[in-house]
């Protein structure tokens, strides 16, 4: 089956079930799920009800969709999401996108943990993502290309759309959280990365890292949907700090600043 039909068949299985189709998809990073319960849920699908859909493994990460509304808006959450390092294929990973495509959503918003790898952010800063280093990263975009899903050679000259950032940015103000911005490295994972990995990403100019994002940033732009990247920094990135890094870090930083992250993402679909 090629993906379009993969990515067509789930999306008339969910439109079975869903009476409003999503124009927003939120794509809710590891410690970042439970922002779903903001929504008030018209429908709620585990991945595992969907045939060849790939389940979520990793703690902190529920795996499901949440259909309904959010600030006025018709939305879809993705509680959990699925990443290269859980074994999956760059083209598992990024179904989930098509999928939107599909349903025709129109916007984006990937959410993700991150390292902080400039050293003047901090542990619990949000950061919009102004551009990605993706080279370490399989394409998702290998293989034949399908028209139906977009062009051979995609443009990665702006995946990240400058109005939803700037949208983000004004959000923030009104709501007194500090907002950084930078460029977000891809990192294969599952392990953190060395210290000396770092001051490489660092010299290369990357402002995060972290073991996600990046794929489905690819696909969405390939499908022509803009994308918005809001990373929290969860910890600071190996060998800035004397301790070792840990996925607990990551988990209780996202809890820690659960509230403002609510705030950012309602404020943001509440001014689409
Ligand atoms: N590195 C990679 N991924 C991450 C990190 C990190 O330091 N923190 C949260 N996700």
């Amino acid at each position: 089956m090629t993906l379009f039909d993969k990515a067509e068949r789930i999306c008339s299985c969910l439109k079975e079930k869903i009476e409003h189709l999503p124009e927003i998809a939120l794509v809710l990073g590891s410690g970042l799920g439970a922002f779903a319960e903001q929504i008030d849920a018209e429908c709620v699908v585990p991945y595992s009800e969907l045939d060849g859909f790939p389940v979520s493994t990793v703690a902190g990460h529920a795996g499901r969709f949440v259909f309904g509304t959010l600030a006025g808006k018709n939305v879809v959450a993705m509680q959990g999401r699925i990443h290269l390092y859980e074994g999956y294929s760059p083209e598992e990973v990024t179904l989930p996108i098509r999928v939107f495509q599909l349903l025709g959503v129109r916007t984006v918003v990937l959410t993700n943990a991150a390292g902080a790898v400039n050293t003047a952010y901090r542990p619990g800063d949000f950061m919009a993502i102004t551009d990605h280093i993706g080279l370490f990263a399989p394409s998702p975009l290998t293989g034949a290309n399908d028209e139906r899903l977009g062009v051979r050679f995609p443009s990665m000259s702006e995946v990240y759309d400058k109005t939803l950032a700037e949208t983000l940015k004004s959000v923030a103000k009104t709501h007194g959280i500090p907002l950084r911005e930078g460029v977000y490295a891809y990192a294969k994972g599952p392990m953190y990365e060395t210290p000396a990995e770092i001051r490489m990403l660092r010299m290369l100019g990357a402002d995060a890292v972290g073991m996600s994002t990046v794929p489905e940033a690819i696909v969405a732009a390939h499908g022509g949907m803009k994308v918005l990247g809001i990373s929290c920094l969860t910890n600071m990135a190996a060998g800035i700090l004397k301790q070792p890094l840990s996925h607990a870090e990551v988990m209780e930083t996202g809890k820690r600043v659960e509230k403002q992250f609510s705030e950012l993402l309602l404020g943001l679909v509440g001014a689409l």
